[in-house]
Parts: structure tokens; C-alpha cells; sequence
């Protein structure tokens, strides 16, 4: 029997892990702020698996938001055999016309959060020689993002951060993998303040949550860094390294800015 901590588990991608993880036997940490989405998921998924569901809410965006929910952890003697690190959100517009504020919440939910909860976890997991981490990054990491750049550039964080680890890593009996999904069918477009994000999604590239978090943990199992679900995400996951960055990031300012 082994605990995976899913953090940002009320809604989208995060919900769905922690569906499907139950489904496979896992028992879960829920972590979110919203206590109620959290309650209303645990119960569902404990009548329908049977499967042992704890809800920790935690606010990530404040500094020192990881190390708190890692505190509360201990606290509760629970064990983590699988983190995800799937909490964010992005802001879309001019950088010059965002809130400080809201990118410095940004930040340390996106980064810093990913990153502590990596210490708070990792050595127990090297200690017990199993576990795994997934860490949920964008194919918005592989690239700059015009009119995104805070989150663009968290996302690339995240999968530096990622492959990084994965290296170190190798010859553990712990795995590590980057999910970097393209559009899934999620509250994340509202979020970003600009819901009208979501209507330039070309057609036929927006994943439902289910398989892309089959794909991701398939990956994780096969021990390979990164995982780009979808057969057009793949494609468009390379382009940044064929043509030239300026280029990349002229053409997708012409996309984002409409
Ligand atoms: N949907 C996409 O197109 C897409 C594409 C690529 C990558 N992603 C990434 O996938 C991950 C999940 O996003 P999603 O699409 O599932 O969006 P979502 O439905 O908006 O879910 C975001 C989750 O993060 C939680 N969260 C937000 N702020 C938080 C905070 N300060 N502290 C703790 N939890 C917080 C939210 O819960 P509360 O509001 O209850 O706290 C929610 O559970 C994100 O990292 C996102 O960047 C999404």
C-alpha cells in the first residue's frame, strides 16, 4: 500500500490523479484550499475504492507555503511514496499591466512549493529506496511565452528543475517525471483571469485530464524524464528546438497578444 500527496487535487488535472490513483490502490493526501471541493472529492473516492483519503488544506502562494503543508505532514504521521506537484496557475496579458503581487504568488506556488515539497519529501523516499515525484510543468516550459511570461517562465523552471533531478536520480529506486501537457479541458483558462484563452485553443488540441494523467504516470513507471501528452503536443514540444528562440517567441506574441 503506498500515500501519494497531490497538491492543486480540488479541480482539473489534480482531481482527476487523485481519481485515478485511488482507482490503483493508492491511499491519498489532498492538498488544495478550497476545504469543501476537497471534502465532497475525498468522500466520493473513499465510498467508491474504499481507499484511505486525507484532506490538508494549505494555501501554497505564500512563502513558505511547502515547508508548512510538509510540517503538517509529519505532524499527522503520514508517509509520502508518490508526490505531485500539480498546483499553479497562470496569469495571461502584458507584463506590464500585472499585479506584483499575483506573480509573487505565482512564483512560489509554481516554483518554490514544487521545490520544497522535493526536500520534504525526497530524502525518506532515497532512504526507503523507492517513490516517485511528478511535478507538473506546460509545453509552455519548453519555450518563451509573450503575454504568459511569468507563467511560461515558471513552467521552464519546473522542467529545468525536473530533468536536473531525473539525472541525479538514475540508479535510485526513486523516479522522477515532468508532465508538460498542452490545453486540458480544465478550470485553469478562468483562472488566468483571461477566460477568452480558452477560445484560442485550435481545435482537436484540448486533452481531457484523464488520459493525460494516464500518460503521466505511465511515464513515471517507464523512468523517463518528461512526458508531453498527445500526438500534437509531441510536435509542437520540438519546434522551440528548430527554430530559433527569438522567432519562437515573435510568432507566439502574434498568437497570444490577438
Ligand atoms: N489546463 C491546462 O491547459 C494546463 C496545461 C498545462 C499545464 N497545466 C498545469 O496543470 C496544473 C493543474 O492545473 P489545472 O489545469 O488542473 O487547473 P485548475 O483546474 O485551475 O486547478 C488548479 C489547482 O491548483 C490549486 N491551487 C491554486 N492556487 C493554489 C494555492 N495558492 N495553494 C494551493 N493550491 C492552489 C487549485 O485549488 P484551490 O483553488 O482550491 O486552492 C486547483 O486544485 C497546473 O500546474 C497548471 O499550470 C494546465
Amino acid at each position: 500500500m503506498t500515500t501519494a500527496l497531490i497538491t492543486g487535487a480540488s479541480s482539473g488535472i489534480g482531481s482527476t490523479f487523485a481519481e485515478v490513483l485511488a482507482e490503483r490502490g493508492h491511499d491519498l493526501i489532498l492538498v488544495a484550499r478550497s476545504k469543501d471541493k476537497l471534502d465532497a472529492l475525498a468522500s466520493s473516492i473513499s465510498a467508491a475504492t474504499g481507499r484511505m483519503v486525507t484532506v490538508i488544506t494549505a494555501d501554497l502562494g505564500q512563502p513558505s507555503g511547502g515547508s508548512a503543508l510538509a510540517q503538517k505532514v509529519a505532524s499527522l504521521k503520514l508517509e509520502v511514496d508518490l508526490l505531485v506537484n500539480n498546483a499553479g496557475f497562470g496569469a495571461a496579458g502584458a507584463f506590464a499591466k500585472q499585479s506584483a503581487t499575483r506573480d509573487a504568488e505565482m512564483i512560489a506556488l509554481n516554483c518554490a512549493a514544487v521545490v520544497d515539497l522535493a526536500h520534504a519529501f525526497l530524502p525518506a523516499m532515497l532512504a526507503r529506496n523507492s517513490g516517485g515525484i511528478l511535478n507538473v510543468a506546460s509545453v509552455a516550459g519548453f519555450q518563451p511565452m509573450p503575454y504568459m511570461a511569468i507563467y511560461g517562465a515558471t513552467k521552464s523552471f519546473v522542467l529545468s528543475f525536473t530533468e536536473g533531478l531525473w539525472a541525479e536520480l538514475r540508479g535510485t529506486g526513486v523516479k522522477v517525471t515532468a508532465l508538460c501537457p498542452g490545453p486540458v479541458d480544465t478550470p485553469f483558462f478562468e483562472a488566468t483571469g483571461t477566460p477568452k484563452l480558452r477560445k484560442t485553443v485550435p481545435k482537436g488540441l484540448m486533452m481531457q485530464p484523464r488520459p493525460v494523467v494516464e500518460a503521466a504516470l505511465a511515464a513515471l513507471e517507464a523512468g523517463r524524464p518528461v512526458c508531453v501528452p498527445g500526438a500534437p503536443n509531441k510536435a509542437l514540444a520540438q519546434l522551440p528546438r528548430l527554430l530559433p528562440r527569438a522567432f519562437m517567441a515573435s510568432m507566439t506574441a502574434k498568437i497570444m497578444g490577438r
